[in-house]
């Protein structure tokens, strides 16, 4: 590694810097700069030998055993790698840490981004994210591909979790606070601050605005599809979160997947390069989604000649790093990409790696690895689970329950399951079920709750007819059924219909003839359609994914909290309704929410 040059020199203007380090960068190591590939593909040697920029964990991108601290020296492996190169250039090493740090097992997990939307608090958004940075840096990674700023116009999409509303105005002001939460500043971009992670607001642009059925890419349905309205419905309802992200410091933008009209936002000159970098002012950089340069056109090569000359600056390949260095070097070589766009693009991505401050200190913080899941972080957590609850109905005061009640029947597998209630994107990329990191469930919290003097019988299957000392025709003063979704990310959970399942409608009949008060709580991505189970609910409330702090749900249940959530979508009442501009009258309206 060669010393003393001004690249090297902390007290150098940014610019100084750059220019310096381009200079004596080969276009072997410049277009290394701008490939990333996920750690499951590549060893620490393979980066050093070919000089690659980044590295990234998908979902389930996890070192094994997976705790803390086989992450922490996963990523500090491949960052020695690289700073052993000719150059030295540090790694900047990415994760989808989307609610918290949640590839990591320990790793406390927030309620996902529509939890966050009924909450509709900023400041929790960008406490979320300071701890986010916190318990990546931890593990030495110092860039989130989060927040996601979609504006989900259709529920039947399998991200509309991901996203915090389909109302734009709650999309960018939550979008915001978790980014500024992630780079820790206030308006202006701060990313040397020792407690901060680059952002990655994604996915630009109109991710959430698809068509039901426009995707051709692979089986899934409505997932990177194509976006079907016009310039002036585009900039109205889809990027408006970006433009304000860019004023609160974003230096990262994630390109989508989806196509806007006939053309993939890969390919999208227009958008990427006079739009965005033009137009909005962006300085920082574009990063591909996973894999989506191969998508734009059967030649390979031609793909990557349109998708780099549109404006993508780094390239999530993610598996085969030397295909897509050997042809963006050809196309340089050919004259198809100008040199001057690659050294745009390593400008742009060198920037953020000094400004991060990268160069001075590559890794992470060890000493905060014991601070990874720590009460303090699951106690914010489980803030946001209690504030994110949505009470929709609530006849005869059925809540808050009172803590004395002599019998309360549990039912529902999710009342006690640690996967169900996290959802997708959580240690595995589609998420799982049962205790795949350590958390709280609703049961530990009901019986947490309640007095000395209660009786709390829990069976997943709503059978109660062996509980203990009950005849087969004994009720229970209140049931608590807890429903969920499988868990699923993106377009495996597109969904052609949101009805309750028919094993759920059948525990709710094995369970109402047996309490007199029904209290029904759903664990979900997005509304489901309950309107004629409806009348047979005491009390229903919408919990979203609540992720490990499931106790939080039964804190309010018993009334220690009050509920304080807005529905951040429309809840509609039938299959009709979706998509949303298909308009009628909803069963409950954005915003509804009793307290
Ligand atoms: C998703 C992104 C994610 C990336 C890396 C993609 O498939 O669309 O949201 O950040 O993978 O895992
Ligand atoms: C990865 C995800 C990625 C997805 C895209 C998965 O294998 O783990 O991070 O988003 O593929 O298809």
């Amino acid at each position: 590694m060669e010393q003393g040059h001004t690249y090297r020199d902390s007290q150098a203007p940014i610019v100084e810097r750059i220019r310096d380090l381009l200079d004596r960068m080969t276009l072997a190591e410049k277009i290394g700069q701008m490939t990333q590939v996920e750690n499951l593909s590549i060893t620490p040697n393979e980066v050093a030998q070919h000089a690659i920029g980044s590295v990234l964990s998908g979902g389930g991108g996890n070192p094994e055993p997976n705790t803390p601290e086989t992450w922490a020296a996963m990523v500090r492996g491949y960052q020695e790698a690289a700073l052993e190169t000719r150059l030295g250039i540090p790694l900047l090493y990415g994760a989808d840490a989307v609610h918290g740090h949640n590839n990591v097992r320990g790793a406390v997990v927030f309620p996902h981004n529509i939890g966050l939307g009924a909450a509709r608090d900023t400041l929790l958004a960008k406490r979320i994210g300071q701890i986010t940075a916190v318990e990546a840096l931890a593990t030495g990674i110092h860039w989130v591909f989060a927040p996601a700023v979609s504006v989900p116009q259709d529920i039947r999409w399998g991200r509309t979790y991901e996203g915090f509303s389909e109302d734009t105005d709650l999309v960018t002001q939550l979008g915001v606070a978790q980014l500024q939460g992630l780079q820790n500043a206030d308006g202006a971009t701060n990313l040397g601050h020792p407690r901060t992670v680059l952002g990655s607001v994604k996915h630009y642009v109109g991710d959430g605005g698809t068509t039901w059925g426009s995707n051709t890419t692979n089986d899934w349905v409505i997932d990177q599809g194509v976006t079907e309205v016009d310039e002036e419905v585009l900039r109205a309802v889809h990027l408006p979160p970006f433009v304000a992200a860019i004023e609160a410091g974003a230096r990262n933008i994630m390109v989508s997947l989806s196509s806007w009209g006939s053309l993939r936002m890969h390919a999208h000159r227009y958008l990427l390069t006079e739009v965005l970098k033009g137009e909005l002012g962006f300085a920082g950089f574009l990063v591909s989604d996973w894999q989506a340069v191969d998508y734009i056109d059967p030649d390979y090569y031609a793909g990557v000649v349109t998708s780099i000359n549109a404006g993508v600056d780094m390239v999530m390949v993610p598996y085969d790093g030397l295909r897509f260095m050997n042809n963006l070097t050809r196309a340089v070589e050919n004259g198809d990409v100008p040199l001057a766009r690659i050294e745009d693009a390593v400008r742009r991505i060198l920037a953020v790696k000094f400004e991060l401050g990268l160069f001075e200190q590559p890794f992470g913080d060890d000493s905060l690895l014991p601070l990874i899941g720590q009460q303090a972080h699951r106690d914010v957590a489980r803030e946001a689970v209690r504030k994110s609850l949505v009470l929709l109905k609530n006849d005869g005061d059925t809540l808050p329950l009172s803590s004395d009640i002599p019998r309360i029947f549990v039912a529902g597998q999710a009342a006690d399951d640690v996967g169900l209630q996290c959802g997708g994107w959580t240690i595995a990329w589609q998420g799982g079920s049962g205790d795949i990191t350590p958390g709280t469930t609703v049961l530990a919290g009901i019986r947490a709750a309640v007095s000395e003097n209660t009786v709390v019988h829990y069976d997943p299957d709503g059978n109660f007819d062996s509980a203990d000392a009950l005849g087969a025709e004994e009720v229970a003063d209140v049931g608590i059924v807890v429903l969920s979704e499988e868990p699923y990310a993106e377009g495996v959970g597109d969904r052609a219909d949101l009805n309750l399942a028919e094993a759920d409608a059948a525990l709710l009949a094995r369970v109402r003839p047996r309490c007199r008060k029904l209290v029904v709580v759903l664990f979900s991505g997005r509304p489901l359609i309950v309107t004629e189970h409806l009348s047979q609910w005491d009390a229903f409330v919408a919990a979203w994914l609540p992720g490990t702090e499931g106790d939080g749900v039964a804190q309010v249940l018993f009334g220690e909290y009050l509920f304080a959530g807005k529905l951040p979508y429309s809840w509609p009442r039938s299959m009709e309704q979706i998509p949303r501009k298909q308009g009628g009258d909803p069963l409950f309206p954005l915003g509804f929410g009793l307290s």
